[in-house]
C-alpha cells in the first residue's frame, strides 16, 4: 500500500534481465530483457526497449542495433539505463512519470566498485524518482527468499546471474565475505554455441543456445538417460552455410555445459575453502542458498550438493528473489534504513 501517496518500486537491473516489483500490487510486475533498440546511424534515437526491442531486431528493414546498457552486472550507459528503467516502470504501472512519487530501490551487485555505484545512482536520479536507494543484490535476494540474515550467523548465498556469479556470506544484514567471477549464464550459452560448431559443425545463435539450455539442458548425469526424447534443431552448416538440422539430446547439452559449470563449482569450492572457520560451521549447518535465473538450470542443485557435500536450498522463484527483496525494502522505511546502515560497514568494493 502506498504510504502518504508514495509508492515503493524495487528494480533489479541485471546484465540480461530487468525486473520490477510494485508494492502497490504486491507482486513482480514485469521481467524483460535489459535491452534497448537504437537506430544504428543515430544511437540517440531509441526505437524500443525490453521484450519489444528483442522482437523487433532483424524484423525491420532499418539499420538497428540492440544495446545492453548493463554489462557484467554494472551500469555501462547511464542515460540508456535511466531510459530503460522509466520505460519499463511506465509499462509496469500503466502511467506516465511512474517514478514521480516513488521510493526507488535498485540492486547493486555485491562486488560493485565506487564508480559503478555512482553510475547506478546517476541513472536512478535521472529517472525523476522522489527518493532513491541501492542495496547489494545478494542481501536483497536473501530477503526476497525469506532468509533471516539479521542475526550474527553466516548464510552463504550463491547468485547465478547472466553476466556473473557471486558467492556471498551474509551476517547481520551485510556481506562479510564475497567472491565474484565474471562468468555466468551468457557464458553457458556461448559454450553451447561453441560445442555445436565443434562437434556437429552446425552454427546456432545465442538465443537458440539459451533456449536449449533452459528447455533441454541438464548438468546431472541421471537426467541425461538414453530414453530422453531428442529434439530437432535448425541451424546452418558451419562449412557450407546451407540450412542444416540436427538432433539434440539432454546428454549433448550436458557435455557442452560440463566445463563451464565446473568453473562455477570450482569458484564455489574455493570460496568455501577460504571462508573463516566460524562462518564455515554456520554454512555447514544451514546449507547453501542458490538464487538468480541460473539457479533454475536443471540438475544444478543436485550437482552442487554432490560436489560440496552441503544441502542446497532454493526459493520457489530464484529469478525474482532480488527484486522481491528490493521491493520489500522500498515499501518499508525501517527495513531500508537498517539495511543501508548495515551495508555502510561492509568490506566490499567501496
Ligand atoms: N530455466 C533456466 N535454466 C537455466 N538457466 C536459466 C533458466 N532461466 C533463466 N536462466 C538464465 O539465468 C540468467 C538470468 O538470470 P538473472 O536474471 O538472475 O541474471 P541478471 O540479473 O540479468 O544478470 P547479473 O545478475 O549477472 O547481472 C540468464 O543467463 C538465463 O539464461
Ligand atoms: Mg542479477
Amino acid at each position: 500500500m502506498p504510504i502518504f501517496g508514495t509508492e515503493g518500486i524495487g528494480i533489479d537491473i541485471g546484465t540480461t534481465q530487468t525486473s520490477i516489483f510494485l508494492n502497490s500490487e504486491d507482486e513482480v510486475a514485469l521481467r524483460e530483457p535489459t535491452s534497448v533498440l537504437v537506430n544504428g546511424e543515430n544511437m540517440q534515437e531509441v526505437l524500443a526497449v525490453g521484450q519489444e526491442a528483442r522482437a523487433m531486431l532483424g524484423r525491420t528493414a532499418r539499420e538497428l542495433e540492440l544495446i545492453s546498457p548493463v554489462q557484467l552486472g554494472a551500469v555501462a550507459d547511464v542515460d540508456m539505463t535511466a531510459l530503460l528503467m522509466v520505460a519499463l516502470a511506465e509499462k509496469a504501472t500503466g502511467r506516465k512519470r511512474p517514478m514521480e512519487k516513488a521510493t526507488l530501490v535498485a540492486g547493486l551487485s555485491g562486488g560493485a566498485t565506487k564508480v559503478e555505484r555512482a553510475a547506478l545512482f546517476q541513472a536512478m536520479n535521472a529517472t525523476g524518482a522522489k527518493r532513491v536507494a541501492a542495496l547489494r543484490t545478494p542481501v536483497a535476494a536473501a530477503i526476497g527468499a525469506d532468509l533471516d540474515i539479521s542475526k550474527p550467523r553466516g548464510t552463504m548465498i550463491v547468485s547465478l546471474g547472466g553476466g556473473c556469479t557471486e558467492i556471498a556470506v551474509l551476517s547481520m544484514n551485510s556481506i562479510v565475505a564475497l567472491r565474484k567471477i565474471f562468468f555466468g549464464g551468457q557464458d553457458l550459452d556461448e559454450a553451447i554455441v561453441r560445442w555445436f560448431w565443434r562437434k556437429k559443425k552446425v552454427v546456432i545463435g545465442m538465443r537458440t543456445a539459451e533456449q536449449l539450455k533452459r528447455e533441454v539442458g541438464t548438468v546431472c548425469e541421471e537426467d541425461a538417460g538414453e530414453d530422453e526424447e531428442p529434439v530437432l534443431l535448425k541451424g546452418k552448416n558451419a562449412l557450407t552455410g546451407a540450412p542444416a538440422s540436427v538432433q539434440v539430446s539432454p546428454r549433448d547439452i550436458m557435455q557442452a555445459l560440463d566445463e563451464p559449470v565446473q568453473r562455477i563449482v570450482d569458484a564455489l569450492r574455493n570460496a568455501l575453502y577460504n571462508t573463516p572457520p566460524e562462518l564455515s560451521a554456520d554454512i555447514r549447518d544451514r546449507g547453501l542458498f542458490i538464487t538468480g535465473g541460473g539457479a533454475l538450470l536443471n540438475g544444478l542443485d543436485r550437482r552442487l550438493a554432490r560436489e560440496t557435500g552441503l544441502t542446497i536450498h532454493m526459493s520457489r522463484h530464484p529469478q525474482d528473489d532480488a527484486v522481491i527483496g528490493l521491493g520489500a525494502a522500498a515499501a518499508n522505511d525501517r527495513l531500508l534504513s537498517a539495511l543501508i546502515r548495515a551495508s555502510a560497514a561492509e568490506a566490499t568494493g567501496d
